[in-house]
């Protein structure tokens, strides 16, 4: 993180230049693993059509980028930055189709065994965090070339990010998500160390925000649709970190899901063909049904030194406590799925 830092303060064409040579064969390697892994599947998951529509995503920006040659020049890194644009496009869609197969699995009743389910919850952790790896470095690549470049940002990192204006997007997009389901949403107060800031990635808090305040706003409505309280967001900025707390009235999470929840794809919306559609449409944002809110959020704060947990008081609400590192204070931390022993090479047999 902080050679990404050291790296963006100067975008010189020779910086650029080392950049994209670096993007350009690590994005290879990256996609390669990541379709072996793909091709690797357990029998089970063989019918399932989404895998290999992922698998083809890959495919074929692996062959494109095996097809251009390494950047040697301006020319090289213009023609790497129109492919790796092209790429970001495409790959828009990984993650509504991971989400597709999961859910296709379990209607087909595929991942009601504990070891599959555990496959697959090692399986989507190493493709969802190797994901972030191959988007930092595209977008980082992009957001250095010239007329991208933004004062006050190294790539994608903001120097001077302040969660507390985040916070205020992300309630106004989950509440308008929840205003078109329920016709009504809970107001958002933002408190706290508002003033609070740190180097980061923007573009994550506001993932997480907006999850955390997406399951806020809908467990508020279910419980109390009529006169909805609030929701309270309130900020925490220290020396090393700055915290978020996202508190709901909504009745809180029974104990017995409390582990559940960090499961890709559980969910408590009613499944219905409804949903199946929305699978298909890339760009129509869901208020609640894929069960990806939460692990992906989870890993996303992990990914970067920080956490997020959950507090549910019974009867009454929900508080999400999410921490952000300030970034240079720590290295990245080592994602959960290498201290889980995967069983890759196991022959699975359908049960
Ligand atoms: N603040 C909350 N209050 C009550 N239940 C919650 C809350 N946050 C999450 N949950 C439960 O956890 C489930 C999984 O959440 P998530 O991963 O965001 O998926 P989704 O929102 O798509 O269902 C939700 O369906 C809901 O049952
Ligand atoms: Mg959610």
């Amino acid at each position: 993180m902080q050679e990404m830092l050291e790296f963006g303060k100067r975008p010189t064409p020779s910086v650029r230049l080392h950049v994209a040579k670096f993007v350009h064969r690590e994005l290879a390697i990256r996609y390669a693993v990541r379709i072996h892994e793909l091709q690797r599947l357990p029998q089970w998951c063989g019918d399932i059509a989404a895998f290999h529509e992922v698998q083809n995503i890959y495919l074929e920006s692996f062959r494109k980028l095996r097809h251009i040659p390494a950047p040697q020049d301006s020319n090289g890194v213009i023609e790497l930055t129109n492919l790796l644009e092209d790429i970001s496009q495409r790959h828009g869609v990984v993650l509504k189709r991971l989400a597709a197969a999961v859910h296709d699995l379990r209607k087909k009743g595929r991942i009601s065994s504990e070891a599959h389910s555990n496959y697959l919850e090692c399986f989507l952790d190493r493709n969802m965090t190797a994901r972030i790896g191959t988007l930092m470095l595209t977008q980082q690549h992009l957001s250095l070339q010239p007329g991208n470049h933004q004062y006050g940002w190294v790539g994608n990192i903001q120097l001077e990010c302040r969660p507390a204006n985040i916070c205020h997007t992300a309630a106004f997009y989950a509440r308008e998500l929840c205003e078109k389901e329920y016709g009504w949403a809970p107001e958002v107060q933002v408190h706290g160390d508002t003033d609070a800031q740190l180097a980061y990635f923007p573009a994550y808090i506001h993932y997480v925000m907006g999850e955390l305040l997406k399951n806020a706003v809908r467990a508020t409505m279910e419980r109390n649709p009529k006169d909805p309280p609030p929701v309270e967001v309130e900020i925490g900025g220290g020396d090393t970190e700055v915290g978020v707390c996202v508190r709901d009235h909504g009745g809180g999470i029974p104990r017995e899901l409390q582990e559940k929840v960090w499961q890709y794809s559980f969910t408590s919306v009613k499944q219905d063909d409804r949903l199946q559609n929305v699978l298909y449409e890339q760009d129509r944002p869901l208020l609640a049904g894929l069960g990806f809110g939460l692990p992906l959020s989870r890993l996303y704060a992990r990914y970067f030194g920080g956490d997020i947990q959950l507090n549910s008081l019974v009867n009454r609400g929900t508080s999400a406590y999410y921490q952000m590192n300030r970034l240079g204070e720590v290295s990245e931390a080592i994602p959960e799925y290498y201290l889980r022993k995967v069983p890759l090479k196991h022959d699975w047999k359908d049960e």
